[in-house]
């Protein structure tokens, strides 16, 4: 007998590729008894059967809004938004420490590390206490301060270095009520696109993964985590990342 669907699920970034991906995964798998869909644009085409939200990183009122619309037990919130380039708006990571910006650093980490802060600010004391209950960030493995080797991309690398660091933070405060609670973040691999586009290049095609290959393989490894695993940082195969 198949499992009954409860609880809720919320993807924040289902318009991008690796967040739509999961939505349709979630959707497809059945286990939650709503799939949260948060694009940035209300006139986003949503999944069908996914329950549309709006929102912006940069607005918190719109944050506040999509977590108080989910009315079952919120039991996986993922964030998949994610910020590393922008023609229209002169965002390129940078190379050297010339083209630092302030204004192009201040939009990255506004996108990165405190737009995911205020979901998880909303979103977690909503979390059930004494049940499981996942919250996922996709950070990346350049974000890794231990694993840095190349420098390089110094906003986007700093600003997922201090997403790391809040997901630690979180993920301590949140144990003190919740101890069943999971805040993770993750780092998909290289993942076919918008984002990744313009730095595909050299990546060996087996190395670059479609964005439903991702989704399974994050869903696989937030699967497999335990409250022991609370506050790490997880590769698309389930392997920890230094910190
Ligand atoms: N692709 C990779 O190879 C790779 C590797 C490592 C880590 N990651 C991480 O994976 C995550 C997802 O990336 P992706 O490859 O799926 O990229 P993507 O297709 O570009 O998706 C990113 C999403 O973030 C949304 N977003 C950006 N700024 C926002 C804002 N201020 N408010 C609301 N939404 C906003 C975008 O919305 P709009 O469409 O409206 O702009 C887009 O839907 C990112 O965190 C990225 O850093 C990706």
């Amino acid at each position: 007998m198949g499992e009954v669907p409860s609880g809720s699920a919320m993807v924040f970034g289902a318009g991008g590729a690796i967040g739509r991906a999961l939505t349709a995964r979630l959707l497809a798998g059945g286990r939650f008894a709503e799939v949260h869909a948060g694009q940035r644009r209300a006139d986003m085409a949503s999944l069908p059967g996914a329950i549309p939200f709006a929102f912006e990183l940069t607005d918190e009122a719109s944050i506040v809004a999509a977590a108080g619309q989910v009315s079952a037990p919120l039991r996986l919130v993922i964030v998949a938004t994610g910020l590393l380039h922008d023609q229209q708006r002169g965002i390129v990571p940078e190379k050297s420490l010339r083209a630092l910006d302030a204004g192009v650093m201040a939009q990255v980490l506004a996108a990165n590390t405190i737009g995911p802060a205020l979901i998880a600010k909303h979103c977690l004391p909503r979390f059930p206490r004494g049940e499981r209950a996942v919250f996922a960030v996709l950070s990346a493995r350049v974000g890794s301060i231990g694993d840095n080797r190349l420098g390089g991309w110094h906003s986007y690398r700093a600003s997922k270095a201090a997403l790391n660091m809040l997901v630690r933070n979180f993920a301590i405060e949140l144990a003190r009520s919740h101890p069943r609670a999971i805040v993770a973040a993750l780092h998909p691999g290289t993942v076919d696109s918008r984002l990744s586009a313009p730095f595909q290049r050299g990546v060996t095609p087996r190395k670059l993964f479609s964005p439903d290959q991702a989704a399974g393989h994050l869903l696989a490894v937030l699967e497999g985590l335990t409250p022991a695993d609370s506050g790490g940082q997880f590769a698309w195969d389930g392997a920890r990342i230094a910190d």
